[in-house]
């Protein structure tokens, strides 16, 4: 493994996992391919290009576009590619489904296409716990079926299917991580954490959906990249391995603590129409993953505290992008659902 495309890579995860690798890897060339959609933003790399200068380069492309894909494969002579590249957010899957389908299933197939055709060392496809579906009791392993309920966790659900139908018909070397809800610097402010952080500086409401009793597991952005790292490093082609926070929490209880680190009142809280099919607990079994050593940095609260700091420093990433695109899917989201809220007891 010397040279990675990493797809999707100027979004959150993706970002933070190609800084993650250039600072853990001195032998390692990275080339992030990337839409810039409404998610992708180079003010997520900006260091790294400044920092990296021999070792990074941005290549500007659609992973449905398989004459630029190949392009970027040939052109950076790339053994490894790392696809971070999705539509991510469950919401605007209800709202838009056809991208999610278009990038996480087709976008998917032609990267598998191009990743049989040249060769490829490994393909890394970085998934979600979603795949699963609503775990009521118990925690998914890697082996139960895949039972996805969203437009979202469907679409990575197929992506998922033709990975592991590539390596099983072509011999593609493919591995998979699913991961769960995670949280830290440059995640875009639709996603539960930076929406409400965001909105509790500017003293906006902060919109509860229905019981607030959904359970997700929180899990740091460099404990996710540490994970997808350790299963490109030491994960057996063909395997499929949950990455899991082990930090099992109900929303309210993780918005009551975030309100109390921010020392922002409760009356923020609204409780608004609940999200049409949502799941109500995702759980992972992680103990395949630590067959391969894997360990968490710190604790849930310590690095909620310094992901709140950082969006309090870091005001000039977040306050470009609560504008235009931002807005209006902001109103069509929240509008009418927010004027209808009820205060939270
Ligand atoms: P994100 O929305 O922040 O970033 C997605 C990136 O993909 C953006 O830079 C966007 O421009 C790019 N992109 C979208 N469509 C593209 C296309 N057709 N071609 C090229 N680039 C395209 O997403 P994220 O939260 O960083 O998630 C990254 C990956 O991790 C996704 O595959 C997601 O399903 C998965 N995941 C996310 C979480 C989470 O909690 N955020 C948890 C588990 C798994
Ligand atoms: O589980 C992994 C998944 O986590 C990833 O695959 C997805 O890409 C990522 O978006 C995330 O999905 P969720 O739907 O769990 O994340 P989100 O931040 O949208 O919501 C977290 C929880 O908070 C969920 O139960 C819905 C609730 N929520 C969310 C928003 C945006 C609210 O109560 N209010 C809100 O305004």
């Amino acid at each position: 493994m010397k040279n990675l495309l990493i797809t999707g890579g100027a979004g959150f995860i993706g970002s933070n996992y190609v800084r993650y690798v250039l600072q853990n890897h001195s032998d390692l060339h990275v080339t992030v391919f990337d839409k810039l959609t409404y998610a992708g933003n180079l003010d997520n790399l900006r260091d790294v290009a400044e920092q990296f200068q021999l070792r990074y380069k941005f290549v500007k492309g659609d992973i449905c576009d398989a004459a630029a894909v190949e392009a970027a494969l040939r052109d950076r002579s790339i053994d490894t590619i790392v696809n971070f590249a999705a539509e991510s957010h469950v919401d605007r899957s209800l709202l838009t489904p056809d991208a999610f389908i278009k990038t996480d299933v087709n976008g998917t197939h032609v990267l598998l296409e191009a990743a049989k055709n040249f060769q490829i060392e490994r393909y890394h496809q970085v998934s979600t716990d979603e795949v699963y579906g609503d775990v009521p009791v118990g925690s998914s392993k890697e082996i139960d079926p895949l039972a996805p309920r969203s437009p979202y966790s469907a679409s990575k659900a197929g992506g998922d299917l033709l990975v592991q139908a590539y390596h099983v018909s072509f011999g593609v070397p493919t591995t998979i991580t699913r991961g769960s809800n995670t949280y830290g610097p440059y995640q875009y402010p639709e996603k539960l954490l930076p929406l409400f952080m965001t909105n509790a500086i500017d003293d906006q409401w902060l919109p509860v959906y229905g019981d607030g009793l959904q359970v997700r597991d929180w899990l740091y952005v460099l404990d996710h990249c540490a994970g997808i790292d350790l299963v490109l490093q030491r994960g057996t082609p063909g395997e499929v391995y949950n990455l899991g926070g082990e930090n099992e929490q109900h929303n309210i209880d993780v918005i009551r603590m975030l309100l109390k680190m921010m020392h922002k009142p409760e009356s923020l809280l609204r409780r608004v129409t609940d999200r049409p099919g949502h799941d109500r607990r995702y759980s992972l079994d992680v103990s395949k993953l630590h067959t391969l050593g894997f360990e968490q940095s710190a604790t849930f609260e310590q690095e909620l505290a310094a992901t709140v700091k950082w969006y309090t420093k870091n005001e000039w990433w977040w306050r470009k992008i609560k504008s235009g695109e931002y807005l209006e899917y902001y109103k069509a989201q929240y509008e009418k659902r927010l004027a209808e809220s009820t205060a939270v007891q």
